[in-house]
Formats: C-alpha cells, structure tokens, sequence
C-alpha cells in the first residue's frame, strides 16, 4: 500500500456557535466521516480537521441576551458540539475553534497578503444604523413591512409574504428587530476583497475538474452576473478579529471561518508532528478537500479559492457539496417535531443506525435526502439486524458450542469466499467516489448471497445428524468468514459495529485488504448481540423531546440561524405597559403554595392583590412597607389561590437569589414610571 499511500487533508464545514447540531447537520459530519474512515482503512494518511464558526453577530447578540461573554458561550456550546459529535462518532483529528490565536495569526496574515498584492481595496458605504443598540443592522435584523405587499414583520432583504426581495432601504417603517428603534442611514469606511480580479483564475478553477457538475454549472451562472467586490468588515460592536491597521473594524465572519480550516489544521500539526507547508505551500502534493452543504458553495468555490491563490497557498483538490436534509418529507420543523437536535437522538437511539440510514441515501451529487423515520426503523432492522448480524448469530453458537470457539482450517466453499474478496474494490471505489448508497447496496447483496449459503446448507439440520461435524464447523466457519468481510465494508459506516465484531471474532483492526486473508484454525470469542432491532418507542420519545424543546432554546436552523434570537415587541408595545411605584402594605404566605406571597400593594389610594413568587428569597415580615415597581394594567388573573390583579418586578436567577426591584427613596405610591 505504501507505494501508493496519499496524503489527504479533509474538512467538514465549521459549524455555528450558537445552536446544538441537529441532524441535518450530522449528514455532512457523517458523509465526510465515512470518507476519512475509508481512506485511513485503505492505508493513506489522512487528516480530519474541523472547529466552531465562533464569530459573528448571531453569537454577540445571544452571548448578551444570556448575559454572558461571547467567550463563556463559544465554550459552552463548543463542548457540546464536541459531546455531540464524539456521540456519532465523528472522529476528528482535531476540532478547534475560529475564535483562535491560529485563527487570527493566519487571518491576519492572508488579509496582509492579500492588501500587499493590491486586492483589497475601502470605501465608504450608507448603512442602516440602529440609534439605541448603537450598532450597524444585517439585513436579517431589519423589520418592516414588504414594499410590494405591504406584509407587516417582514425581514429585510425578503418576503415571506410574497417573496419580493429588495433591499432594506426600500421596506416600509421599518424597526430595528433588537431595540424596535426605527434605523438611520449612517456612513462607514468597509473592506472589500476584489474578487473580479481573480475572473479568469476562478473560470480556470471552477471547471478545472474541482467541482460537481451541478455546482459548476451553477457557478456558471453567477459569473454570468459578474463577479462583485465582497464587503469583508464589520464595524464595532462585533465579535471576531479586529482588522490588522485598522482599529474598530472586524472581519466578517465569513472571512476568517474557511481559514478556521486552515488553523485547526496548523494545532493538529504542533500536536501530531505533520508539516503545516506540506499540506498548504502553493507546490504542495497534498490533496485537499471540502465538504460542504449546498447553500454555502459561493464561500468555498469563488471567495475561498481566490484568497488562497492571491495569499499564495495552495487551492483545494475538491469542494464536495451535499443537499439539505428533510424529515418525513419536508422541511425540519420545530412544531411538527422534526428539528431533531443530535442529543435528542442520542438520548434514544443507537447512533449507527443513523449512519448507516444515510450512507444508504447518500450518493456523490447535491440532491436533498429525506429521513421518513418508518423507512428508519425498516431498512435498518431488515438490513442491519434482519441480514447482516444474523449471520453472525446463525453461525456463532455451533462454533461456540461444538468447536471450542475455533474455526475450521479450510475454506468450504472458496469460490463463493472469492466472489466476496473479489468486490472489494468496486466497493472501494464506490465509497471513493462518495456513492455510498451504491456501496451499500453492493455489500448488502452480499449479504443476501451469504444468508442464501446458510439457507441452503441449513448448519441448524446438519447440526442434529451423527458423522457431520467437519460439515458443520465448515459452513458456520465460511459464513463467519463472510461476516467479516461484510462488516469489513461497512466499517466505516459502523465503526463501533465493527469494533464489536473485531473483539468477537478475535481478529484485531479490520483493515480494508483484511478479507484477503480468510480466519482459519482461528479461535474466537463467544457471541454477543452487536446491535438491537430499532424500535417504534424510541423513535417516537424521540420526536417528543423534540416537540419539547420548542420553547426551550433558541435553535438555529438554517431559517432561525441568520434570524434575530432576542424576541422583540414595538415600542407601542413597550409604550402599553403601566409601570407604577407600589408600596407593600400587606403581605402574607400562602399556605399552599411553597413559592408564593400574598401581596397588597398600595397605588397612591387604589389597592391591589398580587400573588409573587418571592417567598423563597423574602419572608412577608421583610416586604411590608417596602416600595416596589409593579405591571398596573396586566390582565387580572384567576389564580388556585385568588385573583392576581398585576405583577411586580424582580430580578435574579432564583431561590434565595430574588430582588424585588425597588425605586429611588424619592419615588411615591402610585407614580408612573415613564
Ligand atoms: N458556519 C458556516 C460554515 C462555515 S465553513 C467555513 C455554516 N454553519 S452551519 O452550522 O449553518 O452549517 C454547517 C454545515 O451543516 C453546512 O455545510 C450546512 O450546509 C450543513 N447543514 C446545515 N443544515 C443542514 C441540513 N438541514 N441538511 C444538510 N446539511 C445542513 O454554514
Ligand atoms: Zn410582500
């Protein structure tokens, strides 16, 4: 193999750190997983790198609404994505996060390249500015009403009304989506990357053999409309890299995630020894490749390529693209309960089913591919469990029982051991060219033609007949032989299978030629279930925990990711409420209730009832007399305990930790706040 061992660099696209992996995700993860798997059982020496995508607006903003720093969020959900992916087994090399010193050194020095060679250039631009968050708005954080429909709480580059897009300058009254402020135009100096200047590279590049035919012919396309210079700074306040010379400008996100590649790489080679230059030097022998969901083509295609060749490293071999994931036919849906996050399966389900379920769909092009949880629970229990471990369990006990656990010195049927040895390239090559479906149905007529032999030879009859013992060890031997080299092709689809199977049958790690080479006069362990049939109660818990997530998180889905996070109301809204000073002249526990108070707020004259979950932190004695602030005009609410007619305020994370919020010593009974 060493004569012909390549040297591979693999990535999968960097994940945003601000929302859990759901399963449309794991397609790629998987998809790209299986890959590196595959080339490192064929002996090549490759490396799987990957990281969060820490930076951007989305982040910032979540980070404030829970009141933490970026940096304490970006580790939170850093952990998890790697909990999440250690789950599926994704067996990075290493996973590293853009928000890195790597990260910012490479950045740096690409876009230093890139100004030196003259592709950078700055101008002034308009945008819309928010007066009250002081900060500039993407598109997606502008609200108004559709400029061809009239479509109230339309976003601001589309509608979903009527599907006009237009420009935010172009909506009627429009808001700000975080302060409800309504936008001014406001000047600012930006950076833009000169993408027209690399025209011709990108043409060369784009039909050069790099990409699917779908995605050059979409490319296509978009040079027909002309390559346009990309914005690729932020003003501050936002969370990322400041700009080398140029203070209070940042990269956009954009920007420094594909260089994430290249630095979660570089912390892989400090770690493991590999030469960052060998990999990324302008003459280097590597391969490199990228997988990639269908909607961020444009970044890897055009944008990534074009730095790379104007800093003066190396272009990728390959950009592979994959389509989106559906479940049950449409579209992942919170409130059907098909935004399936990564952890709500794992809570269920063994995570080889998922990746054996779409390495059964997935081929090399762009197409979307559905998860119909039947057609799950189907396929993987007839081909996993129903075909492939049966043939296990169907040999297994007699070689146990009968033999000692050792199998057979000869081969009793080598022709038909031969017809399995001899697929393993066409399966090699499938898996090669990423049509796993295609190498799934090859290994599973194997299968078939293994489960034919047991059938035929029926070792359950020969077993009860005097004088057929070599018989008998013969053909559970052969069909135990089968079996390995069965699940030596899906070992990279299930590793942890395979992993099972390699301890059972004694055999050590399962390497791609390891079939060539039959067990014979071999001793192996006793059998153990490798896998449990899918069942409907798992799958259906599953899809109630995501039901229940609902309200819970925050989640980014592809439509909620570039979505403002923090719920927001007009300023009319704002303006309905009646804030008043109350005084607590009366409050008592309620018996019943271990969290409650009765309290009776005095409003200059009027007096209210008001039931506040306080008691943990305040005792009735404490609050009499106090001033306090209050919802005057909240709807009265029937209560197990009475009528609550307002709510007063208070801050803190809970138990002892409540402060009822108290105004100034000046302020009155009764006063409004605003
Ligand atoms: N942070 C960027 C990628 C930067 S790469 C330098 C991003 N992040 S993402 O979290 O939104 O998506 C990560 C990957 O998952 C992307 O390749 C995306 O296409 C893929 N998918 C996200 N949702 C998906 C489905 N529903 N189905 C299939 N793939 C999906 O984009
Ligand atoms: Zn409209």
């Amino acid at each position: 193999m060493n004569a012909t061992q390549r040297t591979i660099l693999v990535t999968s696209a960097l994940p945003y750190a601000n929302g859990p992996i759901h399963l449309g995700h794991l397609v790629e993860y998987i998809q790209t997983d299986i890959w590196v798997r595959f080339q490192k059982m064929r002996g090549h020496r490759c490396s799987y790198v990957c990281a969060d995508d820490a930076h951007g607006t989305p982040i910032m903003l979540r980070a404030q609404q829970e009141g933490i720093s970026p940096e304490t969020l970006i580790a939170r959900i850093g952990e998890e994505h790697r909990a999440d992916f250690a789950g599926f087994a994704i067996d990075f090399d290493n996973y590293h996060s853009t928000h890195s010193p790597e990260n910012r050194e490479l950045a740096s020095l690409i876009y230093n390249r890139l100004r030196e060679q003259g592709h950078i250039s700055t101008r002034t631009i308009t945008q819309a500015f928010d007066p009250e968050k002081q900060m500039f708005l993407p598109d997606r954080f502008i609200k108004g009403e559709c400029p061809r429909c009239g479509a109230a709480d339309q976003y601001g580059d589309s509608c979903e009304v009527c599907g006009a897009t237009y420009s935010p300058s172009d909506l009627k009254n429009a808001v700000s989506a975080l302060s409800g402020a309504r936008p001014i135009e406001k000047e600012s100096l930006h950076h833009f990357f000169k993408l027209g200047e690399f025209s011709d590279m990108l043409r060369r590049w784009t039909s050069g053999g790099h990409l699917q035919p779908e995605v050059s012919n979409k490319l296509n396309e978009w040079f027909e409309a002309g390559l346009q210079e990309w914005d690729i700074s932020r003003d501050a306040p936002y969370f990322g890299f400041e700009i080398p010379g140029a203070p209070g400008k940042y990269f956009y996100v954009w920007l420094d995630a594909p260089i994430g590649y290249m630095a979660s790489f570089k912390a892989y080679c400090a770690r493991s020894g590999l030469s960052f230059d060998d990999y990324w030097a302008k003459d280097s022998k590597a391969e490199l490749y990228h997988f990639i969901g269908k909607d961020i083509v444009y970044f890897h295609a055009l944008f990534w390529p074009a730095m790379l060749e104007g800093a003066g490293f190396r272009t990728p071999t390959a950009i592979f693209a994959h389509g989106f994931l559906t479940v049950n036919g449409q579209k992942m849906s919170k409130s059907r309960g098909t935004f399936i996050k990564a952890r709500s399966y794992l809570d269920q389900l063994n995570p080889e089913y998922l990746r054996y379920y779409f390495a059964a769909k997935l081929s090399s092009g762009v197409d979307d591919l559905d998860l119909n949880l039947d057609d799950f629970a189907q396929r993987v229990n007839a081909d996993l469990v129903g075909k492939v471990v049966n043939i296990a369990s169907r040999c297994a006990g007699f070689i146990s029982k009968r033999f000692d656990g050792r199998l057979s010195a000869n081969l009793a049927d080598a022709a038909l051991y031969q017809e399995f040895t001899a697929a393993s390239e066409a399966i090699a090559a499938s898996y090669e060219g990423r049509d796993y479906s295609r190498a799934v149905r090859e290994i599973m007529a194997l299968a078939d033609r293994a489960n034919q032999y047991i059938d035929e030879k029926k070792p359950w009859v020969i077993a009860k007949e005097a004088g057929r013992e070599a018989e008998l060890q013969a053909v559970c031997s052969l069909g135990l032989n089968l079996f390995r080299a069965l699940i030596t092709y899906l070992k990279p689809v299930l590793p942890r299978t395979a992993a099972l199977a390699e301890h059972f049958l004694q055999c050590g790690e399962l390497q791609w030629d390891s079939p060539r080479t039959p067990l014979l006069d071999h001793a192996i362990a006793p059998f153990q279930a490798l896998m449990t049939r899918v069942e409907a109660p798992q799958v259906q818990a599953m899809l109630d925990a995501s039901k229940e997530n609902l309200q819970a998180t925050a989640v980014s889905d592809k439509s909620a990711a570039s979505e403002p996070i923090l719920a927001t109301i007009s300023y009319d809204d704002f303006a309905k409420i009646d804030l008043r000073v109350a005084r607590i002249v009366a409050a008592e526990a309620v018996a019943e209730a271990d969290k409650l108070l009765r309290l009776t707020l005095d409003l200059g004259g009027e007096q209210r009832h008001v039931f506040a979950g306080i008691k943990s932190a305040y005792s009735a004695e404490q609050l009499v007399g106090k001033h306090t602030l209050m919802v005057a005009n909240l709807a009265p609410r029937e209560m197990r305990f009475g009528v609550s007619e307002g709510m007063v305020l208070a801050a803190g994370p809970g138990g002892k930790d409540i402060w009822l919020l108290e105004p100034h010593a000046g302020a009155q009974a009764g006063m409004r706040i605003k």
